[in-house]
């Protein structure tokens, strides 16, 4: 059993696509363990993009995590991480998969609608980050 977390980053909350994605999550057979609808703080965002803090888009997609309310959610379940990689899709929506949340439902790499964890380390540290409270079940 794995836990990951998801981000649904402004835009996809903006265009009211918080029940679309985690609708396909539960529908996935996953379960969600943590839920909430959060302005994230800059240093928080800052630590959560820490492995991108040298790129070019550094500045802008933290600008961009901060620029609206985001849901930060944790999903459970057996293989959880793979399971939501690959329910979302390529990180630029082009090259998603129809069938996949990016795939079906973006079309720009800055607003790709969600973010998830890429591996079991990365899911640890984000979700300590994102649910310091800890998680509900
Ligand atoms: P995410 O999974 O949240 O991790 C880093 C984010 O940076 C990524 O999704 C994209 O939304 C964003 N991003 C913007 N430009 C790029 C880029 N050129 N390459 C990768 N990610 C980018």
């Amino acid at each position: 059993m794995e836990t990951t977390l998801v981000l649904i980053k402004p835009g996809g909350v903006a265009r009211n696509l918080i029940g679309e994605i985690t609708r396909r999550v539960e529908a996935r057979d996953l379960t969600v363990a943590g839920l909430k609808l959060i302005l994230a703080d800059r240093a928080t965002v800052e630590e959560h993009y820490a492995e991108h803090r040298e790129r070019p888009f550094f500045a802008d997609v933290c600008n961009y995590l901060c620029s609206g309310p985001i849901v930060a959610m944790a999903v459970r379940g057996t293989n959880a991480i793979r399971a939501i990689r690959t329910m979302m899709g390529a990180t630029n929506p082009l090259d998603a998969t129809p069938g996949t949340i990016r795939g079906d439902l973006a079309l720009s790499i800055e607003d790709n609608l969600t973010h998830s964890s890429s591996d079991e380390e990365a899911a640890a540290r984000e979700l300590a980050l994102w649910f310091p409270e800890g998680m509900v079940s």
